[in-house]
């Protein structure tokens, strides 16, 4: 569906369950969401997006390393809210941590914002991320975005502090 120099994005199948688990219930990988997902978690994940493609024509795609196939991430777009105001279509990315470390996430970061400019005719993309989450601020910062403001995001009945980046997209000269 996407390709990058060194990835495909596309959407993610049944399949797919046994390598995002190895994401999503990776007690490293998920401490920005307090605790890994559990497998009835896992598979609310996957159906989640499964009707997002559905219902938006866009979700989390599943991240293939073209070299030999194997799912390494997910990224993609969805649309979130911000406290109590409207959408905003935001750029997300979790990888399996074997992977980091490579720009993998930035490069994956970067294909899915220039699909939403190009393609879905947004003007403006976001990145919404705990204040805690630097490697995840750092593939939004190389991804040309801007931190905007924050929010409290209430997440497991917890209060978390989100910071706000976005991208805009820039007119076209003629
Ligand atoms: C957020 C997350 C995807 C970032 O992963 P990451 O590996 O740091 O990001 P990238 O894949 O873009 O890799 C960037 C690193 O690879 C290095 N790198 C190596 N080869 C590279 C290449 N060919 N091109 C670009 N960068 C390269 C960069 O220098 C950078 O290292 P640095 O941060 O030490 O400077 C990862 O931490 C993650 O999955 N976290 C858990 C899920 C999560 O919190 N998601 C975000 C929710 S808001």
């Amino acid at each position: 569906m996407i390709e990058t120099k060194r990835l495909l994005l596309r959407e993610m199948n049944q399949e797919d369950y046994p390598s995002l688990a190895a994401i999503l219930q990776d007690e490293q990988t998920m401490y920005a969401y307090e605790t890994p997902f559990s497998a009835e978690e896992t598979q609310a994940w996957l159906d989640r997006n499964l009707a997002r493609y559905k219902e938006d024509g866009f979700g989390l795609w599943a991240v293939i390393l073209k070299d030999d196939g194997t799912m390494i991430g997910q990224a993609g777009l969805t649309w979130q809210s911000i406290g109590e105001s409207s959408k905003v279509l935001e750029v997300g990315y979790l990888f399996n941590r074997s992977y980091w470390g490579k720009g993998y996430a930035i490069e994956a970061a970067r294909a899915c914002k220039k699909y939403a400019f190009a393609k879905l005719n947004s003007s403006e993309v976001y990145s919404i991320i705990r204040d805690s989450n630097v490697s995840s601020m750092n593939v939004a910062i190389r991804n040309g975005m801007l931190a905007r403001g924050s929010f409290i995001k209430r997440y497991r009945g917890m209060d978390m502090p989100h910071l706000i980046f976005s991208a805009k997209r820039k007119p076209s000269i003629k």
